[in-house]
């Protein structure tokens, strides 16, 4: 019985014989009370001086079993086809763009599980023009501050009397935002480009511990403003993939480890080969990841800290995870607020 449920093409061949069955017994009860009525009557057919009342009989009773056969189709297939009606309804209204309709079919069979499937689709497809719209206001928003603070203070700059400090930092101010709308853009530009990226295209073999260092000489402004301590524990790592795509890694998170941190803190930077991997681990004594932004710092545009938020973008560890991803690796953190973050890039 509990197949017969399971599937589709089991439960027509039950409907089919039952409606065989039903028509059949009706138009036999249907031509015997016929018959007997005739008898009673004594009503006979004749053709040609024969007669032909049993044919008769015969006749009327396979047309009665097929009108009964075929009503009896035509109601019940109206029941069957009623799921297909509710898809088709349900497709239109996605078509219209509106994803907040569900199929209330419940059933064991394929069309029940078709009708589940269907439904998990919709909510996927929610989810993904939920982020589309967020993605979309978000770029809005990164766009909208800076170019809102360079239109503010261009206007005050025309004021001819302004003093010469107050000129001096109004135009410092104006190139860190054209600077983080540039920083913005390339940054948007690069995701989009990685996100269409499958495989590193263009793999060579360079040394990761060599790029650690550069990348480290690169960002020596800023950590030494800070004044951190480096420890660097690398070994000789010879690594066969896109050079460009692996500096941003570094980039972003040792750039991030240095943001995060507190004046005079320090960063501990290790790589290390082992048969099967390449582990590189950055961690800090920072400010630390709070629980609730642990499950979003890879979101774009998420920001952990809104104190920091001009300090960004939230694009840097999008960037990282995807082209981790690209690389067929892996990336791990573990984080305590006020205590610090670490890092794990797995190769
Ligand atoms: N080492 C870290 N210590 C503390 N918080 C971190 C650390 N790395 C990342 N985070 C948190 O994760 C968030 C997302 O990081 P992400 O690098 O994507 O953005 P961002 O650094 O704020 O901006 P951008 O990288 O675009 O300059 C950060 O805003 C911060 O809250
Ligand atoms: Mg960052």
């Amino acid at each position: 019985m509990k197949r017969i449920s399971k599937s589709i093409r089991a439960k027509f061949t039950l409907v089919f014989i039952s409606i065989l069955c039903f028509s059949c017994a009706l138009s036999l009860v249907i031509s015997l009370i016929i018959s007997n009525v005739l008898k009673i009557l004594n009503i006979n057919f004749y053709y040609k001086g024969q007669s032909i009342t049993q044919s008769v009989l015969l006749i009327s009773t396979l047309i009665i079993c097929a009108v009964i056969g075929s009503l009896t189709v035509f109601f019940v297939t109206k029941q069957i086809v009623k799921p297909i009606e509710y898809f088709s309804d349900s497709t239109k209204e996605i078509a219209k763009g509106n994803f907040d309709v569900e199929i209330n079919y419940k059933s064991e069979d394929e069309m029940g599980a078709l009708a589940d499937n269907f439904n998990a689709m919709i909510g996927e497809l929610k989810s993904m023009e939920y982020l589309r719209k967020d993605f979309m206001s978000s770029v809005s928003h990164e766009f909208k501050t800076p170019i809102a603070s360079i239109q503010g203070f261009v206007e005050i700059l025309k004021d001819k009397n302004l003093p010469k400090e107050s000129f001096d930092e109004y135009t410092d101010i104006i190139i860190e935002e054209t600077k983080r709308l540039n920083n913005l853009c390339s940054n948007m530009l690069r995701l989009s480009r990685l996100d269409n990226q499958i495989i590193q295209s263009e793999a060579k073999t360079f040394s990761l511990d060599e790029q650690i260092r550069k990348t480290l000489l690169l960002l020596e402004e800023q950590w030494s403003k800070k004044n951190l301590e480096l420890n660097l524990n690398l070994d000789k790592v010879i690594y066969n993939g896109d050079e460009e795509l692996m500096q941003q890694v570094w980039v972003n998170l040792i750039g991030n480890a240095i943001k995060f941190s507190n004046n005079e803190g320090y960063i501990d930077i290790s790589l290390k080969k082992d048969k099967q991997n390449i582990v590189v681990t950055i961690k800090d004594n920072g400010i630390g990841i709070s629980e609730e932004a642990k499950s979003r710092i890879y979101e774009k545009f998420y920001q952990g800290d809104p104190s920091r938020a001009s300090e960004g973008n939230g694009l840097g560890l999008a960037i990282v995870k995807r082209i981790v991803e690209i690389c067929n690796g892996d990336i791990i953190f573990e984080s305590k607020v006020y205590e610090g973050t670490v890092f794990k890039v797995i190769l």
